[in-house]
């Protein structure tokens, strides 16, 4: 199949991070401080990633802002002509730091929020942010970057969705991405006490279609579905290796964010290969790309160029091989296993993130 260049890279600068949400999609095993890419390894992969074609750099972790090299990071990144926006929690995000990556180049951020009020937001990030996020995000205004506000929704939140769009207008988010927990990394360890209910669900669908047409031309709402309930999957990553690579802290390379989960995959590390090479003709960014590697049903599925067969990551952790048909299909034979799980009534204690090594 032809492969077209990446738009985007994520740029997972570190593991460490100030919160401790229990739905984290990082993996379960961190990269430790000891492991992370050098500011001159960073420099040369953002460079490679430019070449490669890539035009959106999101600089993520864990927290970015705990990287002391983050102004050098955005600068080398915008230089290099790519629009730079900055995945974080807020917390370290102090009005000089924000002007001086804003006037480097930082061309967009992305705060998240974790519910509409500060006792309930605070006990799901594991630590005092609240407040903080408030002010980051009154400073990213008054600088003028636009300003993205990402909350996770599920069980323990879903109950405050018609307060967290009031939240998300009065902090002036430009776009409010709602988006339902994915369950990878630490995640899984959580989902039976993170899924949300059927009922939850119903009651928020008329919210979201409401505030969408309320806010329609002043802010922009992305309503992402708790795909576990849905009768075809999602089209994970727009196909694996067609649009996106992931960077992990330690240099690994990733077709998509959770790909590490699949532990079949031969990764390779930005450190010993050329980016260029780990796109274009690695192992791994091959194994799922187009349709030859798909099996019935899908291969001969009408949804096959629609959803890609769905998510290869959901595919492996479900049914133990990466290459079968999402199990949230309802097409595949399969999707028993993802019913059993919604039928589960259990709701076991959140477990919250540890901190990397
Ligand atoms: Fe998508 Fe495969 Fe299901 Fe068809 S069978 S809808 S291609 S996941
Ligand atoms: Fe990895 Fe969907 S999360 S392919």
């Amino acid at each position: 199949m032809d492969v077209t260049a990446p738009l985007g890279l994520l740029a997972e600068l570190t593991h460490r991070c100030p919160l401790h949400c229990s739905y984290c999609s990082n993996p379960v095993e961190l990269v430790s401080r000891s492991a992370e890419l050098s500011t001159a390894d960073w420099t040369d992969a953002l460079s490679q990633a430019r070449e490669l074609g890539v035009l959106q750099v999101h600089l993520s972790g864990g927290e970015p802002l705990a990287r002391p090299d983050l102004p050098e990071l955005v600068t080398h990144a915008s230089g290099l002509g790519c629009y730079v926006n900055l995945v974080t929690s807020g917390l370290g995000l102090t009005e000089p730091r924000l002007n001086d990556l804003a006037e480097r180049g930082l061309a967009h951020v992305q705060l998240s929020v974790q519910a509409a009020t500060p006792d309930r937001a605070n006990l799901l990030a594991g630590a005092k942010a609240f407040d903080r996020k408030l002010a980051v995000a009154e400073l990213v205004k008054a600088s003028g970057l636009p300003l993205t506000v990402n909350v996770v929704l599920h069980r323990q939140n879903h109950d405050q969705l018609a307060e967290i769009i009031a939240l998300a207008e009065s902090m002036g988010a430009d776009r409010l991405e709602l988006a339902n927990t994915q369950y990878y990394g630490w995640a899984l360890r959580n989902r039976d006490a993170l899924m949300p209910t059927r009922t939850q669900l119903a009651a928020a669908e008329p919210v979201v279609r409401a505030a969408v047409n309320r806010l329609r031309g002043t802010m922009e709402i992305i309503y992402v579905v708790a795909d576990y309930y849905e009768p075809f999957p999602k089209p994970c990553m727009h196909g694996w290796g067609a649009r996106q690579l992931t960077i992990a802290p330690d240099g690994t390379v990733l077709p998509c964010t959770a790909a590490s989960a699949i532990t079949t995959l031969t990764l390779d590390n930005v450190r010993d290969t050329s980016l260029a090479d780990i796109w274009y003709r690695s192992e791994s960014f091959n194994a799922y790309r187009g349709e030859e590697w798909m099996s019935d049903p899908c291969r001969t599925c009408d949804r096959r160029t629609t959803d890609f067969g769905g998510c290869r990551c959901q595919a492996f952790q479900l049914t133990g091989d990466a290459a079968n048909t999402d199990p949230v299909c309802s097409r595949s034979p399969n999707r028993g296993t993802v019913d059993l799980i919604l039928a589960a009534p259990s709701t076991p204690d959140l477990i919250m993130r540890g901190p990397a090594r």
